[in-house]
């Protein structure tokens, strides 16, 4: 049997939708992209979402209209992807990278107060809801949540949700929560548009900056040139800024998917379940720990680590695994582990436990809406196998 480590779902109304745009004649960002924005900001219940071209450039955008400046510093986690804290470079500021928590890979609200005590200049966050759970954002039993806490240190909020739609928090969507939150559409992300990213925010103030910057700092959208009554040719630029919007084609997908992501979302959790009943109990293995409800979280990675004693390391087991048919992929080798990012701030694993516990024996198993139960049946079978000495 192969199994790869994804397999991507367009076949509901994507080729219809794009088959539209290509026929009306407009391809860049225009309606589909605004009815996008319409619907995703319903979903995620957020006050305004804006579509971009990638997570990346949403991220790049939210530090911007947050007036993150050059020399200010900003907490990011380490056990991420580098777009998480290339954006933070982005604006000639720097990272400060925090340890995660084991189990999870999300930051805790110990953690932040801890690097709040050690930098208390910083005043911004980048977290990131690790997998598609969301990190814990409002308190606990009697403690304090990570958001309470930077409110009250005056710290602004980005929440890098690129795993993390669709994911509740409590009550709470994410993309309603932080001051900024930003999606990712790459294509093996939980819904696609090949390329694409989204950012929400309910600050009215964070939105108007966002949308400006996101075209060349424009004052009025392109769209909104050829179809208004002002003169096409009318705009004026109050700012350098990017290229960052979504092009109706991509967005034409992301309708597509957008109907299904609660679909998708169920089927990723049926694969979730599968992994944490068949694989319970599996010697030098620990499975991902939820805080809240398996049902609240998107699911987009199956994360485990392989612990100390095992009969095979990490690496090995990859090439084991793939040997059966098997994909796999490691989230994440930490960004202190990336020389750009060591060598620049002087990084130490030592600093870093908790990651680099994690990073000693972590990869992902496959987990996408069509996997089968077969297919997890079989992954679980070949895993239990090499871990019990059996391969
Ligand atoms: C945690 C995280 N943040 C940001 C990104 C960047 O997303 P994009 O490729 O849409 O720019 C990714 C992409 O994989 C990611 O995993």
């Amino acid at each position: 049997m192969k199994v790869p480590y994804c397999r991507i779902a367009c076949d509901g109304n994507e080729l219809a939708y794009v088959r539209e745009v290509l026929a009306s004649g407009w391809l860049t960002t225009g309606a589909k992209a605004l009815e996008l924005e319409r619907r995703f900001a319903e979903v995620v219940q957020a006050g305004h979402a804006i579509a971009a071209n990638s997570c990346t450039s949403a991220l790049h955008l939210a530090l911007e209209a947050l007036g993150v400046k050059a020399g200010d510093e900003v907490f990011v986690p380490t056990m991420t992807f580098t777009a998480s804290a290339e954006v933070i470079r982005y604006m000639n500021a720097h990272p400060v990278f925090l340890d995660v928590e084991y189990g999870t890979s999300l930051l805790t609200p110990g953690i932040v107060r801890e690097a709040i005590r050690e930098h208390p200049g910083v005043k911004t966050l980048v977290v990131v809801h690790y997998g598609g759970q969301a990190a814990p954002l409002f308190g606990r039993g009697g403690e304090q949540g990570i958001l309470e806490i930077c409110r009250q240190h005056g710290i602004r909020v980005v929440e890098d949700a690129a795993h993390a739609f669709p994911t509740k928090l409590g009550d709470a969507m994410v993309g309603s929560i932080g001051d900024v939150t930003c999606f990712s559409f790459y294509a093996n992300k939980t819904i696609t548009t090949g390329e694409g990213g989204m950012l929400t925010t309910n600050d009215a103030a964070i939105a108007a900056r966002a949308r400006t910057m996101r075209l060349h700092g424009i004052d009025r959208v392109v769209w909104d040139r050829f179809t208004s009554a002002k003169p096409g040719w009318e705009y004026d630029v109050v700012a350098p800024g990017f290229k960052y919007n979504m092009p109706d084609i991509n967005a034409a997908i992301g309708l597509a998917q957008l109907e299904r992501a609660w679909d998708f979302q169920r089927e990723r959790l049926r694969c979730a379940k599968h992994y944490l009943r068949d694989l319970a109990g599996a010697p030098h293995l620990d499975l991902p720990v939820s805080h809240g409800p398996v049902e609240d979280q998107a699911w987009h990675l199956f994360p485990v680590v392989l612990t100390p004693g095992a009969p095979v390391g990490r690496d090995r087991c990859i090439e084991m695994l793939a040997e059966k048919g098997i994909g796999t992929s490691v989230h994440y080798r930490p960004l202190h582990r990336m020389s750009y990012y060591r060598d620049t701030y002087h990084l130490k694993p030592e600093d870093f436990p908790q990651a680099e516990r994690i990073w000693s024996g972590c990869f992902s198993l496959p987990i996408f809406p069509t996997l089968g139960d077969d297919e997890l049946s079989y992954v679980c079978g070949v895993l239990r196998d090499i871990l019990e000495g059996r391969e």
